[in-house]
C-alpha cells in the first residue's frame, strides 16, 4: 500500500515479524477473558484479566510489576528504567472493556476472538486490550534487540469504562512511582488506515440520570388517562425542549465556557479527509443529523453535546397493558468541549430540569461520573515524536485532529502529575467500539507494535536537543 521503500530490515523489524503468530495468540488469549468493569458478575474476570496482564508484562521484561489496588479494581504497573538520566515515557491503558449486549446481533460470540478477513472479531480488541497490547509487544521487541532507548513506566487501569473514579487517588498516592515526561495512550482512531491521524482533543463528558415521578402508583389508563400526568409524557417533552430547532442545546449557560473556534481552526478542520456518502452508508442512514451551522468534523470534535443514551417506564412486555405510569427516567450525557467542566454542566442541568418540569410531576435528577474535555500540544517533542513515527510507518503524515470520545484521566494526569499526553491510536471509528462485532484490524495492530518504538526514538533523540 504504501509507496515508500523500506529500509534495510532491522534486528527489530526482524524481532515482530518473527513473532507475528505468537504476538496474535497471545492478545486472542486476554480476548478470551471478559473484564467487563460495569457488570459484577464479571469481578473474577476482570481480576483474572489484571493477572494475566501481569504476567504478560513479567514475561515481556519489565521489572516491579505488580498490581497496585485501588478502591476498584487494579491497576496493573510494571517498568524499565535503564537510566535515570533519559527520559521516561509512561504508557497508559485499558484492560476493562464494555458490557458484550446485545448479544444477539453479534456473529461471533464477543468472548471467543476470531480472525477473519483480516480483522480481529472480539469484545476490546480495539477498546482497549487490543492496542494496549501493542505496547507490552513493541516493549518485548525493543528489549531483546537491546533498543530500547528511554525508561518506561506501564499504568494498565481496569476501571475506564466506568469513568476511572480511582484512578484519580491512584494518581495522588503514586506521585513518586509515577514521575515521568510524557503519557503515551493508544485508545483513540486514526482517519483511515491510508490517513494516519494523531487526536489532539478529546470531549469530556457530564452524565445524568434522571426520574420523573406522577401519581403514587401505576394507574387505569382509561380510568385517569387525560386528567393526571403521565411521566413518560412528560419526560418525553422535557427532553425534547432540551434542543431547539437548529438543534442547539437550550439550557441556559450551557454554551458560555464553549471555546469559540478560530477561523483557522475552522479551516484546519475543512482540510480532514472524510467522505460523508462513506459515512452514510457505513451506518445506513439516509441523512446526518446535527447542530445547524457545523460540520460532522466539527460536530463530533468540537462542539458538545445532548443525547439520550436510555429511557425507560411503564409496559413494555408483550402484547398492549393499558397503563399510565407512575415513573419514567432516562439516563442522558453530555459531551463536553474545552473548557467546559462537567461539575459546572451537571448543576446547570439540574437546575434547567428542575425548572421546566410541571408541577404535576416530581423530579429526581442525579449526577454519575464525569470528565473533563482536554487540547493536547502539537508543538511539543512528543507530539512531534509520534507524527515522526507515524509518518515513517504509514508513508504520510498525520493529520492532527480531534476525538469525539472521552477518556477522563487525560485531565487529571495534567492536572495531578502535571504531564501531557500524546493520544497515538491505531484504531478505526468504523471498528464498532461498544458495539457488537467490535474487531481490530491485524493491519492495526502490527502497524502499532511497528510504530510505538519509532516513537520511543524519535522522543529520545528529540528530547536531547
Ligand atoms: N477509547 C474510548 C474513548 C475514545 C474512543 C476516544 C474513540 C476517542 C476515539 C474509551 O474507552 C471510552 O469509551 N471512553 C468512554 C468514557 C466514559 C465511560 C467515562 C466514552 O467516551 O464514552
Ligand atoms: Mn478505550
Ligand atoms: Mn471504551
Amino acid at each position: 500500500m504504501s509507496t515508500v521503500k523500506s529500509p534495510a530490515v532491522s534486528p527489530l523489524k526482524d524481532y515482530i515479524k518473527t513473532n507475528d503468530k505468537r504476538f496474535l495468540d497471545e492478545l486472542l488469549e486476554l480476548l478470551r477473558i471478559p473484564s467487563v468493569s460495569a457488570d459484577s458478575k464479571y469481578k473474577p474476570d476482570v481480576l483474572k484479566m489484571a493477572e494475566a496482564l501481569k504476567s504478560k508484562l513479567v514475561a515481556a521484561g519489565a521489572d516491579k510489576v505488580e498490581l497496585v489496588p485501588t478502591a476498584g479494581y487494579p491497576v496493573v504497573y510494571g517498568e524499565k528504567i535503564i537510566d535515570p538520566k533519559l527520559p521516561t515515557v509512561l504508557v497508559y491503558g485499558h484492560y476493562d472493556v464494555q458490557p458484550a449486549d446485545p448479544l444477539n446481533l453479534w456473529t461471533s460470540p464477543a468472548f471467543e476472538p476470531v480472525v477473519k478477513d483480516g480483522k480481529i472479531y472480539a469484545r476490546g480488541s480495539c477498546d482497549d486490550k487490543g492496542q494496549m497490547y501493542m505496547h507490552v509487544k513493541a516493549f518485548e521487541s525493543m528489549l531483546k534487540t537491546n533498543d530500547l532507548s528511554c525508561n518506561v513506566k506501564f499504568m494498565i487501569e481496569g476501571e475506564e469504562e466506568v469513568g476511572s473514579a480511582n484512578l484519580g487517588q491512584f494518581l495522588k498516592e503514586n506521585k513518586e512511582r509515577l514521575k515521568g515526561d510524557v503519557i503515551l495512550i493508544s485508545d483513540t482512531s486514526i482517519l483511515a488506515n491510508d490517513v494516519p491521524s494523531i487526536d489532539v482533543g478529546l470531549r469530556g463528558l457530564c452524565y445524568m440520570e434522571v426520574e420523573v415521578t406522577g401519581p403514587n402508583r401505576d394507574l387505569h389508563s382509561g380510568v385517569y388517562g387525560g386528567a393526571v400526568a403521565n411521566p413518560i409524557n412528560i419526560l418525553c417533552e422535557m427532553i425534547a425542549s432540551m434542543k431547539d430547532k437548529n438543534n442547539h442545546i437550550t439550557i441556559p449557560g450551557f454554551y458560555d465556557d464553549v471555546l469559540q473556534l478560530s477561523k483557522e481552526d475552522r479551516a484546519d478542520l475543512a482540510k480532514t479527509p472524510f467522505n460523508i456518502e462513506n459515512y452514510k452508508k457505513d451506518l445506513d442512514i439516509n441523512d446526518i443529523h446535527g447542530e445547524a451551522g457545523f460540520s460532522t468534523i466539527e460536530r463530533t470534535g468540537t462542539r458538545p453535546t445532548l443525547d439520550v443514551n436510555g429511557i425507560w417506564g411503564g409496559y413494555t412486555g408483550e402484547g398492549a397493558k393499558t397503563v399510565l405510569p407512575s415513573k419514567a427516567s432516562a439516563k442522558i450525557s453530555m459531551r463536553l468541549v474545552p473548557n467546559q467542566s462537567s461539575e459546572k454542566t451537571a448543576e446547570l442541568f439540574t437546575n434547567y430540569f428542575n425548572s421546566i418540569a410541571p408541577n404535576s410531576v416530581k423530579i429526581k435528577v442525579t449526577t454519575h461520573h464525569g470528565g473533563e474535555p482536554v487540547l493536547t500540544p502539537t508543538d511539543s517533542v512528543a507530539f512531534k515524536a509520534a507524527s515522526k513515527a507515524m509518518e515513517e510507518t504509514f508513508g504520510k503524515k498525520p493529520i492532527p485532529t480531534r476525538g469525539g470520545g472521552s477518556i477522563p484521566i487525560v485531565a487529571l494526569f495534567e492536572k495531578i502529575l502535571g504531564l501531557k499526553s500524546v493520544l497515538m491510536g491505531f484504531g478505526l471509528d468504523t471498528d464498532a467500539i461498544h458495539s457488537p462485532n467490535e474487531h481490530f484490524g491485524l493491519f492495526n495492530y502490527y502497524k502499532g507494535i511497528e510504530t510505538i518504538p519509532l516513537f520511543y526514538k524519535y522522543y529520545t533523540e528529540m528530547s536531547k536537543k
